[in-house]
């Protein structure tokens, strides 16, 4: 493998030194293009250039693998759970006994909100999209907590470990506290309960009538939350990255990860998937005529939760989903004809030669809207959702920014494209 990269230029030899990674990742180290050649590399997307340094969650796109801290996400899902995977990523090894207790109790014990922001709600429309306000809550626990964002990163990391077990307990309870605002609901307190079953308990409880959920739907948000905790530098943890990269405090930065994962091409397409199902449902369609539109290109028509930005083969969470989708729709005695047309979607688009060229296969959000329907969790939540399970992946990344030493502010260049140097016209002048 070769150790440096060789440039010619303008008739000018560069010599660029090679990184490679604990998995045999290799990169052409572009520091010092600009300021030896005058020259910047370009990759508009990002899709080809690396921006950081990170031992957190490592994937092969062509081969299918995920993995956390080493730790296989096929290996987690089956003996793990949200909590237990959430301190992994974050800390970077599985917790011990006390190290588990400790961080439980730093939930349960952060789980609530106060009252002064639950009045923050009042002000938000019944009908307000889910991730606006999530995002909004999440920002304004720099605004209720200025003692843990201090916006210096030496400080904040020595109140790491409260903030993160409050950002992740609390987006949570935000979460919850969404879906009954929207109905009209009053806020539910939280229990001292396991994570997942709290997060039901907040959502679906009444004032005189406690919710239990019964161990599959527990089960099932554990597995998917889980299956959300991390997934290296997709569109939402970069933002986070980026934004505290300018020294912004955690939850700041949280906050603008929750609106990176708003959009429909990255978070919002558990959403767009269930819409998708519903209207070739409603159209009576076995998927065939969608599956045809889907092939014209045009974005409008994609086929919702299949493709991948990194994936060129079955995304591994896809799998471990599709699975768990059986399971709890069975469990729970549910036959629900979107699962038909999704299977029936699958199987047609993997034996198409459209799909099949352009590497497109089902990822994480092709069967997560489907379970989140069963577990009682309205289309507008799933986003949310999805929120909930990536906060310990965003923390992650968050403190390894803020623990570099070495660490700059994220600064792009850009190759200019607009007119080039003109006089200023007078107003009289311009006609
Ligand atoms: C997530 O980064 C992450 O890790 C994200 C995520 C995470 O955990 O954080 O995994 C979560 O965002 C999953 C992806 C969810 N999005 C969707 O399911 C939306 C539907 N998917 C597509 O919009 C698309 O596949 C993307 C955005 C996910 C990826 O787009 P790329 O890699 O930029 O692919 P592309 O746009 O370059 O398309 C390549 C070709 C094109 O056709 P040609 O121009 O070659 O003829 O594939 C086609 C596209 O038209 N194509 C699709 C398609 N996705 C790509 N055609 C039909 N249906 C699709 N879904």
């Amino acid at each position: 493998m070769s150790k440096t990269a060789q440039l010619k230029l303008d008739d000018k030899d560069y010599v660029l030194p090679v990184i490679v990674g604990t998995e045999g990742e290799k990169a052409i180290d572009t520091r010092t293009l600009r300021a030896t050649s005058g020259y910047i590399a370009y990759d508009q997307g990002y899709g080809n250039t690396g921006s950081c340094e990170s031992s957190i969650t490592y994937l092969d796109g062509e081969n299918g693998v995920l993995r956390h801290r080493g730790y296989p996400i096929e290996q987690l899902a089956m003996h793990s759970n949200f909590v237990e995977t959430a301190y992994l990523v974050i800390y970077g090894e599985l917790p011990t006994v006390a190290q588990r207790r400790a961080f439980s109790d730093r939930l349960r014990q952060n789980a609530a909100i106060e009252p002064q922001m639950q009045a923050i709600f009042q002000g938000y429309p019944k009908d307000a999209p889910p991730m606006a306000m999530l995002s909004s809550m999440v920002a304004s626990l720099a605004a209720h907590y200025p003692q843990l964002a201090t916006n210096d990163f030496e400080k904040d990391l020595q109140n790491f470990d409260l903030a993160a077990g409050m950002a992740i307990s609390k987006i949570r309870t935000i979460g919850a506290m969404i879906y009954r605002y929207q109905r009209g609901l009053a806020y539910i307190p939280p229990k001292d309960i396991p994570f997942c079953d709290n997060l039901l308990h907040m959502m679906f409880s009444e004032l005189y009538q406690d919710y239990v959920a019964v161990p599959e739907v527990a089960r099932a948000l554990n597995t998917l939350l889980l299956l959300h905790a991390d997934h290296e530098q997709n569109c939402s943890t970069s933002t986070v990255r980026m934004v505290g990269s300018s020294a912004a405090n955690l939850f700041t930065s949280l906050s603008a990860g929750i609106c990176a994962l708003s959009g429909p091409l990255h978070g919002g397409a558990n959403t767009a998937v269930m819409h998708m199902l519903q209207s070739i449902h409603d159209e009576h369609d076995d998927g065939t005529r969608f599956i045809a539109a889907a092939k014209s290109g045009t974005k409008s028509n994609r086929l919702m939760g299949f493709g991948h930005p990194v994936y060129r083969n079955f995304d591994p969470r896809a799998k471990i989903i599709g699975k768990a989708c059986d399971e709890v729709l069975q469990k729970l005695g549910i036959n629900d004809p979107l699962l038909e047309i999704a299977k029936n979607l699958e199987q047609a688009a993997l034996k198409d030669d459209y799909f099949i060229s352009r590497k497109l296969y089902p990822n994480v959000d092709f069967y997560s809207g489907i379970i989140m329907r069963a577990l009682g969790v309205p289309v507008n939540m799933f986003t949310v959702i999805f929120a909930i399970g990536r906060s310990p992946g965003w923390i992650a990344n968050w403190r390894e920014v803020a623990a570099n030493p070495k660490g700059r502010i994220y600064r792009p260049r850009q190759v200019y494209s607009g007119p080039v140097k003109r006089d200023y016209v007078p107003l009289a002048q311009r006609g």
